[in-house]
């Protein structure tokens, strides 16, 4: 798998620091994006001190504007990761059974808009680029999640939005296989990450993000249009969702993540910065 050119969206925190740290070589060029400028040029000089090239650009995943203009003068491409995401839950109790309105707002601007933003710049960029002796011009992983292949009704935009990310990439990726770009999306379970530190529910098959990092790498030099990982959550999942609502439903109330006060507000601002 050719990568000397690697773009990663979220790469200041979690699976994209991780992501990024895994990749860092001598004659690598790595493109680091995201909000925090500290953590950023924190991963940037682990990058460059294992022998990469690291570049930083601090820039909101949501600004189309921004998103084309950092992706197209980065090119050529060979990998590009789509990993900016955030998550929430509902707060439960009667009084407030859905989730905010600008909350869900945010989930869909983040996490879809912000993997639209990212894989069509690549794509422009990639079409434009020779194919390499596979046949392979470029890849394009995006985050989903196995949240994505339920209707939980703790987290309901948060798999709304993974839902998206999935379908998009897969199907859009068997168009894009006969022109040489091969499309990823990344339906995993928990991962050990900021994201998921102050969980007060138990998170079954909790997986280490070197372990997920090195999933994801495999599955994407595989060209594999799914990656998804534990393969039992991933199937549970998948089970759960050809149940009759109603009996899912009965389920998924008995579970105790999503209950109110389960899931801190992360993500909602820049990793790092408070969130007050
Ligand atoms: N951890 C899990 O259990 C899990 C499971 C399944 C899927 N996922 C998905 O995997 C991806 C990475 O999650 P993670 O666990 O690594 O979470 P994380 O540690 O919270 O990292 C999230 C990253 O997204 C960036 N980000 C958030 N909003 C952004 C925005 N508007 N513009 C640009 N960057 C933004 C953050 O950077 P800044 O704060 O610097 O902006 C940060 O680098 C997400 O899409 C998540 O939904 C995670």
């Amino acid at each position: 798998m050719k990568q000397d050119s690697i773009l990663i969206t979220g790469a200041s925190s979690g699976i994209g620091r991780g992501l990024a740290l895994a990749l860092a070589r001598p004659g690598r060029t790595l493109h680091l994006g995201g909000r925090n400028a500290r953590n950023l040029h924190d991963v940037a000089a682990r990058c460059i001190a294992r022998g990469a090239e690291a570049r930083v650009r601090v820039q909101d995943v949501r600004e189309q504007a921004g998103m084309d203009e950092w992706i197209t003068a980065a090119g050529p491409l060979d990998l590009v990761f789509a990993c900016a995401g955030i998550t929430a839950s509902t707060q439960g109790g009667e009084d407030a059974p859905h989730e905010p309105d600008a909350q869900i707002r945010r989930m869909f601007a983040t996490n879809v808009d912000g993997v639209i933003n990212t894989v069509l710049p690549a794509l422009a960029v990639m079409r434009g680029q020779p194919r390499d002796r596979d046949g392979v011009r470029g890849r394009i992983c995006a985050m989903s999640s196995v949240a994505g292949l339920v209707s939980f009704p703790g987290t309901p935009s948060y798999c709304a939005s993974k839902a998206a990310v999935d379908r998009f990439m897969v199907a859009t990726g068997g168009n894009m296989a006969r022109a040489g770009i091969l499309l990823s999306s990344v339906c995993c379970g928990f991962v050990a990450t900021p994201m998921t530190a102050h969980n007060t529910f138990p998170m079954p098959g909790l997986t280490q993000t070197g372990d997920a990092v090195r999933a994801i790498l495999s599955g994407v030099a595989r060209g594999r249009p799914r990656i998804s990982f534990p393969w039992w959550l991933a199937a549970g999942s998948r089970f759960m969702d050809l149940l009759p609502i109603r009996v899912a439903r009965s389920c998924y109330f008995r579970q105790p993540a999503g209950q109110a006060g389960t899931m801190p507000e992360t993500g909602l601002e820049p990793s790092g910065a408070p969130t007050a």
